[in-house]
């Protein structure tokens, strides 16, 4: 085969990436071990009836043609809305534009404000594909870690020594994976007043807003924020809709309308009774709550049931659907660590060091699992981690 593009090659580095924990623990569970899977942020149950009945609907009805590039006008109306509750900050529908999934939000956030050789801090621990979409812009990039000490907050010092003279861009991500950490107003005002002084695109990635009671706050509402925030939403995590692909970003209506060329040499716009399902859904919060509730629910029983146990500490796990475990007083390899807990009690997590240098020593749990289940992971837990201490 001729050369592919050096791009193409530079997205994803070679070698480890900090999954083969978790990919020996799916396959040690498909080959029948009664592994419990804590390492994967997808819902254990379906999209809501509701929203799955709006899609059917709407396919029944002949919705199957091309949409408006920045997405049918009533999902962006819909999209404003759910947007001025997530940053607090009224939003029109042409400062929206949807997207195949958050993920693609990311992308189009990235493509927007970074050319080739320009330079982005990203705030660490982070989300996985946030290299990878730096790199796809053939951009540069810093890692600040935020400090498992500081509850994993960013500190906007550390996020000012990053900076360069080609500088464009910060990227966070509140409340956060993989540590859960909400970001405080006070983080989010010294992060907003450094983005204004020194002229910086702010990309905020909100997609687990809904999964933090009434603490998430949005850099977007901050004085002189509006104009320099591209906050990346999703309706994979708060309306159950990870596998339909859909999300959108908001921001100034000058770059939405710049934003449009790049939908049309991609996705050229949206599924259109998928658009039709999802307008239906956040117009009436389908299953939105109920998710809330159940992570929720789910953060606070798993956390009440390590509380108790010596040597492990809970950092950040404010919302979201991920718990992050200090074990380092237990084994301060993380990795090996979580592949003892995987041989010796069957449960797959993930090993803090995969998401950076600031959650080594950590374990990332999952709590896409039902009560029970994470109950079960617990005891699991506790048991490994006192024998683990006597073997020692
Ligand atoms: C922090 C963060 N941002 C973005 C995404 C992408 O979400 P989507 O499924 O909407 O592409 C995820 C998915 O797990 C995520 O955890």
């Amino acid at each position: 085969m001729p050369k592919p593009s050096n791009r193409i090659n530079g997205i994803l580095p070679s070698g480890k990436d900090g999954w083969e924990v978790h990919f020996a623990a799916m396959t040690r569970k498909e080959a029948g071990e009664p592994i419990i899977m804590l390492s994967v942020g997808d819902h254990d149950f379906d999209t809501p009836e509701e929203t799955v009945e709006a899609c059917v609907r709407a396919v029944r009805g002949g919705y199957h043609h091309y949409t408006q590039l920045p997405g049918i006008p009533r999902l962006r109306k819909a999209m404003a809305k759910a947007s001025t509750r997530c940053t607090g900050i009224e939003t029109n529908s042409d400062q929206i534009i949807v997207t195949p999934g958050g993920q693609l939000a990311l992308y189009a956030a990235v493509q927007g404000t970074l050319d080739k050789g320009d330079h982005a801090v990203v705030v660490a621990p982070y989300y996985a594909t946030y290299p990878g979409t730096f790199r796809a812009a053939e951009a540069e990039f810093t890692v600040v870690e935020a400090q498992a000490a500081d509850g994993f907050q960013p500190r906007a010092e550390a996020i000012e020594a990053a900076l360069k003279p080609n500088t464009r861009a910060i990227l966070i991500n509140t409340p956060n994976n993989p540590t859960g950490a909400v970001y405080s107003r006070e983080s989010m005002e010294a992060l907003a007043e450094l983005c204004v002084r020194h002229d910086l695109w702010l990309l905020s990635d909100e997609v687990y807003w809904t999964l933090a009671g009434e603490k998430h706050v949005s850099p977007r509402a901050l004085p002189g924020m509006a104009e320099r925030t591209l906050v990346i939403n999703s309706m994979s995590k708060s309306h159950g809709m990870t596998g339909w692909r859909i999300g959108w970003l908001s921001g100034p209506e000058n770059m939405i309308s710049l934003l449009v060329s790049l939908n049309l040499v991609t996705t050229y716009g949206l599924t259109d009774f998928v658009s039709r399902a999802a307008a239906e859904a956040l117009e009436n919060d389908y299953g939105v709550k109920v998710i809330a509730d159940i992570y929720n629910g789910r953060r606070t029983l798993f956390l009440d049931a390590v509380a108790g146990l010596n040597d492990i500490v809970v950092r950040g796990s404010e919302g979201g659907m991920y718990v992050m475990l200090d074990v380092s007083a237990i084994e301060p390899d993380d990795e090996k660590f979580a592949w003892a807990l995987l041989d010796e009690e069957k449960v797959g997590v993930m090993p803090g060091s995969s998401f950076g240098e600031a959650a080594k020593g950590h374990i990332r749990i999952s709590l896409c699992q039902p009560d029970n289940v994470l109950m079960d992971a617990a005891g699991r837990l506790r048991r490994f981690a006192s024998s683990y201490r006597k073997a020692a």
